[in-house]
């Protein structure tokens, strides 16, 4: 079997570790649309474009399942998404909340990008199921990611000041951005005994009942652009992974 994943860039890699951690066997095409990066700031219309220009893409190369790695573009696009692609559209919103709910005692939190928390996708869908919700956007923690400062005083800083405000107010905490789980360990001091719910390892999760692990367990990379510390960002978020990578570029008209 062959799934596909997007993102906007190199946050969905989380999404792909984590697949490839439940699946050896499947074959990986992923897609990060890099010179497009950041959709979080961008408008619904825009997101929903780019999403649909993706899809079209991996859908050209013969995929079974489309991921869509990227909670900006899950929260506006999984409706048109799933319209236009002939495969499971599988996005990483629900996955994320289902297991938040198996975890909270009725108070969860949500950080994401401006347009995820902005689209209110996390909320209602917690909300309809009774939680309360707080949600934050943190929109420091990508760069902070793509400049691989983990860790650290300036990190811990900027973490403090988006989530001091939710300290006893919530049990469960969302990481509704992929470029998050990389910022587990400063999340996880500034809001310890809070369960963190890493939606990379949820999707995958959810795959469990779609895809068989089957095929030749390659990884095939592609990026719309190659910027200056790619290889070197690629790295840190797969670290322990064996991958035969093939490094393509993608382009977009
Ligand atoms: N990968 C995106 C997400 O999960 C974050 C980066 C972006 O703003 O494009 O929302």
């Amino acid at each position: 079997m062959r799934v596909g994943i997007f993102d906007s860039g190199v946050g969905g890699l989380t999404v792909l570790g984590a697949i490839r951690k439940l699946f050896p066997q499947v074959d990986i095409v992923y897609l990060g649309d890099t010179a497009r990066v950041p959709y979080g700031n961008r408008s619904p219309e825009t997101v929903v474009r780019y999403s649909l220009e993706c899809a079209d893409f991996l859908l050209g190369r013969d995929i079974d399942v489309l991921v869509v790695a990227c909670n900006t573009a899950s929260s506006y696009s999984l409706d048109a998404l799933s319209e236009f692609s002939d495969v499971p559209v599988v996005g990483v919103v629900e996955p994320g909340v289902k297991e938040a709910l198996r975890h909270t005692e009725g108070r969860v939190g949500v950080i994401g990008t401006r347009a995820t928390v902005k689209s209110g996708s996390y909320q209602r869908l917690l909300r309809s199921f009774g939680a309360q919700v707080f949600a934050k956007s943190c929109p420091l923690f990508v760069p902070l990611v793509e400049e691989g400062l983990l860790e650290g005083e300036i990190t811990e800083r900027v973490a403090r000041m988006y989530l001091e405000e939710l300290k006893g107010k919530i049990d469960t905490l969302i990481l509704g951005c992929t470029h998050y789980p990389l910022l587990k360990p400063v999340i996880r001091k500034v809001l310890d005994g809070i369960h963190i719910v890493d939606s990379s390892e949820a999707v995958a999760k959810e795959l469990l009942d779609i895809v068989e692990d089957e095929g030749s367990g390659a990884t095939e990379l592609f990026f719309t652009d190659n910027y200056q510390n790619l290889e070197e960002i690629i790295e840190r978020i797969l670290p322990y992974q064996k991958l035969s990578v093939n490094f393509n570029k993608a382009l977009f008209p």
